[in-house]
């Protein structure tokens, strides 16, 4: 299995609405309705929307766009917004099948590393309260919760 992090390109925007679609299905699975899912699929990863932030992610150096892809086809997908010394971790999805595999790990790691060049102090990030397997991930590489907002956990990772 060869993995390669690399930038998004327009050229991804069908595979990347597809990971999205089979990540949130997995993840979300009785905490969000199918129905619920698919409209915020539609919504939020509309084509429009993604080929506008990943060309945003090319031009301005503060967005990160970041797709894993396994023998050449994407499986995740990291997004981080930068604002001055602060991340926020906006978005970070695998197709269930290439998760546990480090692969979320890789994608943060590369995320972090480009932040770090940025001189980013603190990287924050929401995350649904139910979402155990998301939540155990973060822990693992660092986060800790902060508070809590609705339904979500705030995570904050501090760096040196
Ligand atoms: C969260 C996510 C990005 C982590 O990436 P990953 O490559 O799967 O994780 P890694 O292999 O680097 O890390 C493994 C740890 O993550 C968690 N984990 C990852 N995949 C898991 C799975 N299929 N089942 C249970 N726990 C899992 C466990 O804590 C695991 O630790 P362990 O090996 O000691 O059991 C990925 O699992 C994913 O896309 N999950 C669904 C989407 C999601 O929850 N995103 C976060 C939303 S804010």
């Amino acid at each position: 299995m060869s993995v390669e992090i690399r930038k998004l390109s327009v050229e991804n925007v069908e595979a990347l609405i597809e990971v999205a679609r089979e990540s949130w299905k997995w993840t979300y699975e009785g905490i969000y309705s199918d129905e619920y899912i698919e409209n915020w699929i539609r919504e939020k990863y509309s084509k429009e929307k993604l080929l506008n932030e990943i060309t945003r992610s090319w031009s301005e150096p503060d967005l990160l766009f970041l797709g894993a892809f396994v023998d050449l086809k994407l499986a995740g997908f990291i997004e981080v917004k930068i604002k001055e010394d602060n991340a926020e971790l906006l978005r970070l999805y695998l197709k269930p099948e290439y998760t546990h595999r480090k692969i979320g790990r890789d994608l943060l790691s590369e995320a972090e590393k480009i932040m770090k060049e940025k001189v980013v102090s603190e990287c924050t990030l929401y995350v649904h309260s139910q979402n155990h397997v998301g939540i155990s991930f973060y822990y693992k590489n660092g986060f800790t919760v902060k508070g809590i907002d609705g339904s979500d956990f705030l995570m904050i990772k501090k760096y040196e």
